[in-house]
């Protein structure tokens, strides 16, 4: 892989005869997304969550299993870790009767709660496989994106979780811990699932760059993804995947990765704030309808802002102003709000304290 890098500083082109002989020559290959194909098969292939995967291999090794919450942002392998553990602890012909998957496309209301889930925690189980070998004298419920669950519902596992514990483990997913109440939360042993680091994120596109032979990309276009992907692994392989499906001749560079991920060109921020600098109101107007225009997305535009903002030369006193008015904006733009007017009333905001002295 650092050959492979290092073999090409400015670009990086795997060779075709390589990657080939790599695949074996196999014949044209299911259409399956990449974020599905490259989905960690074993708890080692989770990469950047060390003290999960610390835990998980434990158990792999025998020791006892606690309760378990992941909680973080989309995309850093939640799912995929307790998945590819359950695969691991019970081989793929007990998975089906010793683990209970249910996410928020499932009902999991109280009612099931009640019946489902408890019918399934209280059945025992064995402590061998079908093969002779051992695995764990428990099973596991997988309740994914839990914080969609109703407090009613999360109230109904308290007791059930206590009581079936010693035939049953539970393992709850979710992005927002504090959507979870505390009575659960303190049952279970609670892991944070980190952004991914940037490194790890190159090195996991480079992989998958290497194995799907996409020719003409660029380290820079790489670069980009992991950039605007923003320690979401998932945003960054589908947005690969879209790019080398768009550009199968063209090179990837960064502008190709910025114009699919839908990010505003820094220069077309650059000139709305200088607009606000230095411009009139009526220039202002004019430039924030031709960023609507173009279809720039109101919430990506506000966000970009604000990472510029906070860097801008403006006094503590200007920027507290406009950071207020941006929360205040963003909360108007979830609720429906008109884009145009919010970001003219942010702009003019910007206006306003850039062009008064304080
Ligand atoms: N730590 C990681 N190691 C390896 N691959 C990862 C990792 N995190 C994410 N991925 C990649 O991203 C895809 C999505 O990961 P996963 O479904 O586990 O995310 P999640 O944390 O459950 O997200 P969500 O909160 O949106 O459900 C996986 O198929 C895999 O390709
Ligand atoms: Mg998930």
């Amino acid at each position: 892989m650092q050959a492979f890098l290092k073999g090409s500083t400015q670009s990086v082109k795997p060779q075709r005869d390589k990657a080939a002989a790599g695949s074996g020559g196999e014949k044209r290959q299911k259409a399956v997304p990449w974020v599905e194909k490259y989905r960690p098969k074993c708890v080692d292939e989770v990469a950047f969550q060390e003290e999960v995967v610390a835990v998980l291999k434990k158990s792999l090794e025998g020791a006892d299993l606690p309760n378990l919450l992941f909680y973080g942002p989309p995309g850093t392998g939640k799912t995929s870790t307790i998945l590819a553990a359950a695969r691991e602890l019970y081989g793929p012909e007990l998975y089906r009767q010793r683990v209970l998957e249910l996410n928020a496309s499932d009902e999991r209301g109280i009612q099931v709660v009640r019946e489902k889930v408890k019918n399934f925690a209280q059945l025992t189980v064995a402590g061998t496989r079908p093969d002779g070998k051992a695995c764990p004298p428990f099973k596991i419920i997988i309740l994914d994106e839990a914080d969609s669950m109703t407090s009613a519902a999360q109230a109904a596992l308290r007791r059930t979780m206590e009581k079936e514990s010693r035939t049953t483990r539970f393992c709850l997913i979710c992005n927002y811990v504090s959507r979870i109440i505390e009575p659960l939360t303190s049952r279970c042993s609670k892991f944070r699932f980190k952004p991914l680091a940037n490194d790890i994120q190159q090195e996991r596109l480079i992989e998958i760059c290497e194995k799907e032979i996409v020719l003409y990309i660029l380290l820079q276009g790489i670069e980009a993804l992991v950039k605007v992907s923003e320690g979401d692994l998932r945003k960054a392989i589908t947005l690969l995947q879209s790019a080398a499906r768009l550009s199968t001749e063209k090179e990837i560079t960064e502008s190709v990765i910025i114009e699919i991920a839908g990010v505003v060109p820094p220069k077309v921020i650059e000139n709305l704030l200088q607009t606000c600098y230095k411009g009139t109101f009526e220039k202002l107007e004019v430039a924030v309808k031709t960023m609507i225009d173009e279809g720039y997305a109101g919430t990506q535009i506000l966000n970009q802002l604000h990472d510029i903002i906070i860097e801008e030369s403006l006094s503590d006193k200007q920027k507290s102003v406009i950071t207020e008015k941006m929360a205040v904006v963003d909360k108007c733009l979830v609720d429906g709000a008109d884009e145009y007017l919010q970001l003219l009333g942010l702009s003019s905001v910007i206006m306003q304290q850039a062009t008064q002295n304080s």
